[in-house]
């Protein structure tokens, strides 16, 4: 039998570990690993980190999966999703076969180590049950939105109130006042409510857990360029950024 272990390890300081996540890496036979390209190298090498670091034994395989292509022209946007995925299926089921065999017994175990928290914009857990393993577990970890909100020192509601948490690509159009979290926003789309919502402030957050961590806060319509400026500049170093963010209108 086959069981799969979901396992969110925060943003790649080894100290957001929960000793639940330590004690579940400790139980894989075989992590896989999506390679996505040079960007995210340094993720698959954090991960890779993490493992020798709190793994007691040297038995268990790490193994990069090259991520498939998304088709970007397609027009529909859920769909393309969709068949990403079951390439992406796919190619675990066949590096698990390679590797672990189909026996049923014993007992085998596949580790992903998922980047923050698996309940947030990520699709293992699908592609987890797609694989229809004999057992699945999902173990919580720190995402970069409660990291965001550790960081700044707040509270992501207002007292009693509503948080929406969305997408870059989203953003714009479904804006309605409501405090909102955004995540996977490639180019700032914040950018384009400042005419409509000068009043804005923003709690923004890159790289967060990472020695590169950036900070801004601020009137959005003040802080934009020094968010701009520090994008530039990590993307610059590293050759990528992860950001996110909380969008919400003073009191
Ligand atoms: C595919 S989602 C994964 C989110 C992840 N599951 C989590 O809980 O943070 C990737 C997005 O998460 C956010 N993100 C992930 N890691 C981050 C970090 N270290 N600092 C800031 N934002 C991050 C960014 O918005 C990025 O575009």
């Amino acid at each position: 039998m086959i069981r799969v272990l979901v396992i969110g390890i925060g943003t790649g300081d080894p100290r957001q570990l929960t000793t639940e996540a330590v004690s579940a890496m400790n139980e894989v036979d075989l992590f896989l690993v999506a390679n996505k390209g040079a960007a995210r190298r340094d993720l698959a090498a954090l991960r890779a980190e993490l493992c020798r670091a709190v793994i007691a034994h040297d038995h268990y395989r790490v193994v990069e999966v090259p991520d498939p292509e998304r088709d970007r022209a397609a027009g529909d946007y859920g769909s393309a999703v969709v068949d990403w995925h079951r390439a992406r299926v796919r190619a675990y089921a066949a590096v698990i076969t390679e590797h672990l065999g189909q026996a049923a017994e014993p007992t085998r175990t596949v580790g992903f180590l998922v980047w923050g928290d698996p309940a947030f914009y990520d699709s293992t857990i699908r592609v987890a049950q797609a694989l229809q393993p004999g057992e699945l577990r999902v173990v919580p970890g720190i995402s970069s939105i409660q990291l965001l909100a550790a960081r700044h020192c707040i509270v992501l509601n207002r007292i009693g109130g509503s948080v929406r948490l969305t997408t870059g690509r989203r953003l714009v159009r479904e804006f309605d006042g409501t405090d909102t979290l955004v995540m996977l926003d490639g180019d700032l789309a914040c950018q384009a409510l400042v005419e409509e919502h000068p009043e804005l402030e923003i709690f923004w957050g890159a790289q967060l857990g990472l020695p590169s961590e950036s900070l801004v806060a601020g009137r959005l319509a003040d802080v934009l360029p020094e968010i701009r400026r520090r994008r530039a500049e990590l993307r610059e170093q590293h050759g990528w950024v992860m950001d996110t963010y909380l969008l919400r209108t003073p009191e």
